[in-house]
C-alpha cells in the first residue's frame, strides 16, 4: 500500500493558507492534518473547529484533526460539524478513552488514537477494536521541525504486531519530524500514513518538492 500523506498547515503560510493547500493538493498530497493545541497539554495555543471548516471549504480532501488539548471530549461535536473527517485524541487525555472513541465514530468521524514518545503501546490493547488510526508521535507533541525520534520505530513495530495478531484494520501513522530520511524507516516499521509540515511547507524548493521527495522515498 502506498503511503498515505498527511499535510501539516502547522507550519504553513498563513497569510496565504488556500493558496498553501491548493499547492499541496494539486502536488498530491493525501490529507490536510490540523494539530490543535490547548496551551495546556501542550505549551502553545493554534487552532480550533473554525481552521477546520475553512480548510473544509478550502479543499474536498479529507481532513485529519490531531486534538493536543485537555479535555478533548468537550470539543469532539464542534470539529465532526466543521467537517473533520478524522479526529485523533491522545490517551494521556482522556480517562474515559473508550467512551470518547466511541462518541467520534458516532459523530461520523474516523476515531484515532494517539501515543505520546514516553506511552507504551500497552494502552492500546483495550481500544485497537475501535479505531481506525494509531497515532504515533515521532516527537514530543507541541511543536514542528523537531528532530525525529527513533526509539519510537520499535513501538511501531510492536503495534503493527498487536493489529496484525488480532487481525485490526487500524492504520498506523507517525507524526513529527518525518523527511525523506526518516520516512522509510517508519514505512518499513509498519506505518502507512505521515504527517508532515515542516518537510512540506518549509521545503526550501516548494511545497510541491517537499511533497514529491517525501513520496519518492518510499514509493518505488
Ligand atoms: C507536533 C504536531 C505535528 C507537527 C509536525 O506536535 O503534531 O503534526 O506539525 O511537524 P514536523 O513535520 O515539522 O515535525
Ligand atoms: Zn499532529
Amino acid at each position: 500500500m502506498p503511503v498515505i500523506l498527511s499535510a501539516s498547515i502547522l507550519s504553513a503560510d498563513f497569510g496565504h493558507l488556500a493558496d498553501q493547500i491548493h499547492m499541496a493538493e494539486s502536488a498530491g498530497v493525501d490529507w490536510i492534518h490540523v494539530d490543535v493545541m490547548d496551551g495546556r497539554f501542550v505549551p502553545h495555543i493554534t487552532m480550533g473547529s473554525f481552521i477546520v471548516e475553512a480548510c473544509h471549504k478550502i479543499t474536498g480532501l479529507p481532513i485529519d484533526v490531531h486534538l493536543m488539548v485537555e479535555q478533548p471530549e468537550r470539543q469532539l461535536e464542534a470539529f465532526a460539524q466543521a467537517g473533520a473527517q478524522n479526529i485523533s485524541v491522545h490517551v494521556e487525555t482522556c480517562p474515559h478513552l473508550y467512551r470518547t472513541l466511541q462518541i467520534i465514530r458516532e459523530l461520523g468521524c474516523r476515531p484515532g488514537v494517539v501515543l505520546n514518545p514516553g506511552t507504551s503501546a500497552e494502552w492500546l490493547s483495550s481500544v485497537l477494536h475501535l479505531v481506525d488510526l494509531v497515532l504515533v508521535m515521532t516527537v514530543n507533541p507541541g511543536a514542528s521541525g523537531q528532530v525525529f525520534i527513533a526509539e519510537t520505530l520499535v513501538k511501531i513495530k510492536k503495534i503493527r504486531g498487536m493489529l496484525d495478531a488480532t487481525q485490526q484494520p487500524a492504520l498506523i501513522e507517525v507524526d513529527g519530524g518525518i523527511t525523506p530520511v526518516t520516512l522509510p524507516s517508519v514505512y518499513q516499521a509498519g506505518a502507512r500514513i505521515a504527517v508532515a509540515a515542516t518537510a512540506i511547507f518549509k521545503n526550501p524548493d516548494g511545497i510541491s518538492t517537499g511533497i514529491k521527495q517525501l513520496r519518492a522515498s518510499v514509493d518505488d
